[in-house]
């Protein structure tokens, strides 16, 4: 488990008159040009307005999405217009990320300006980390800070591949990092994990590491369906990993030699077609018909697991543990969104099924911590090493 202390910050450097090449993540949902959800971009805000102050002339380079070539659908050009409103200032937008027309605009920047470059995901350099393509982003700027968490967990040019003497941890990254890792660390007592979602073998090194620190486990969702299949229970038609039984058992096991206690739902509500109309019942646990699929947890499922977060003093929640997405369906996971932003307990919540539950639920204000990084809080938790932060200036190895 990496920490940031040991890493450079954005107030240990001097940014006046410096080119700043500020790695963001403003991966956001786009509808026909439109800004859906601006919140990655209200986020990196605080790391603009810092270098801006700094008097750093700043050059702001992200992916979107995940095009095969140039896709104007996916350009950054709405982010530039959004973040002159947010900056109360014209951000220049470049149509390209390298090459001789950006490096135009670059050279005639002065200090307080801002500039986006075009979607470096157009480039296949870029999830290749092509030397080449990191030099030629690289050649734009000389000093390099990282913000974007979302993209921590990615080697790709722009995240790892630019090799400049000073490359620093953005505000946004710090935080991140820091409520992430507070929970491995030390969190307050009980804490409480909820994973969710459709699979277990997405979430196989979370539920493992976090078996290491947590006092109680909560499990729904689709994933729920294997644990309790491999508890013997008749699931009918729910969702089920077969290969992972015995990694269910095994979890289950180790869990219990810990001394961490996993719940599972007690009951369910099923349909017998994934259709937001379908007709609904709710069931106990282990009779679920054959013909019928588990779709989100019942109401005493909602008591059992609420108990659970009630008496929580640090709660971490990936995953819904229902298809939200459908009314009839979300119940489950929107209680639990407002049972924990009812509780006085750290909340963290990572993913975007869960961002966009909470925001669902109108509770988003009542949480310590939202997450901006699905895979990357994921990655974190799971103790992995990060790319994208391994390679930000040690402390030790920076004289200004
Ligand atoms: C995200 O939205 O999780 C990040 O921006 C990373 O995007 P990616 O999974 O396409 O690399």
């Amino acid at each position: 488990m990496q920490y940031l202390t040991q890493k450079l910050r954005l107030s240990d450097v001097d940014f006046a008159d410096r080119s700043v090449l500020v790695r963001v993540d403003f991966n956001i949902p786009l509808n026909n040009g439109v800004i859906v959800d601006d919140t990655r971009i209200r986020l990196a805000l605080p790391t603009i307005h810092h270098l801006l102050v700094s008097g750093a002339k700043v050059i702001l380079v992200t992916h979107v999405g995940r095009p095969s070539g140039f896709d104007v659908a996916l350009s950054t050009l709405p982010m530039a217009e959004h973040l002159s409103k947010l900056l109360g200032l014209r951000v220049k937008h470049a149509v390209d990320c390298i090459g001789s027309e950006v490096e135009a605009i670059v050279s005639e920047m002065v200090t307080g300006d801002v500039l986006l470059i075009e979607n470096v995901r157009f480039y296949q350099e870029e999830t290749d980390n092509d030397p080449e393509f990191a030099r030629q982003l690289a050649g734009l700027a000389d000093i390099y800070v990282n913000d974007a968490f979302g993209a921590v967990h990615r080697a790709h040019a722009s995240t790892t591949g630019i090799h400049y003497p000073v490359a620093v941890t953005g505000q946004l990254m710090e935080r991140e990092i820091n409520y992430l890792g507070s929970l491995l660390a030390a969190p307050k007592r009980p804490f409480v994990a909820i994973i969710g979602g459709a699979k277990i073998s997405d979430k196989i090194g979370v539920i493992e590491n976090l078996i290491n620190t947590v006092d109680e486990l909560v499990i729904g969702g689709g994933m729920g369906y294997t644990f309790l299949k491999a508890m013997g229970n008749q699931i009918g038609g729910s969702i089920v990993e077969l290969d992972k039984l015995d990694l269910a058992t095994d979890l289950m096991t180790k869990a219990e030699a810990k001394g961490v206690t996993i719940h599972l739902p007690v009951d369910h509500v099923i349909g017998q077609e994934f259709d937001p109309d379908t007709p609904a019942k709710i069931v106990p646990r282990n009779q679920i018909p054959i013909d019928w699929e588990g779709f989100d947890i019942g109401p005493e499922t909602v008591e059992v697991f609420g108990q659970v977060i009630d008496r929580a003093e640090t709660i971490f929640w990936n995953g819904p543990v229902g298809v939200y997405e459908f009314d009839q369906f979300a119940v489950g996971t929107l209680s639990l969104a407002k049972r924990i932003a009812e509780t006085d307990a750290i909340s963290i919540i990572g993913g975007g099924d869960c961002v966009a539950a909470v925001q669902k639920a109108g509770v988003s204000d009542q949480i310590s911590h939202i997450s901006t990084g699905g895979g990357a809080s994921l990655e974190l938790i799971e103790g992995k090493e990060l790319p994208g932060i391994a390679t930000l200036t040690d402390k030790a190895d920076y004289s200004s």
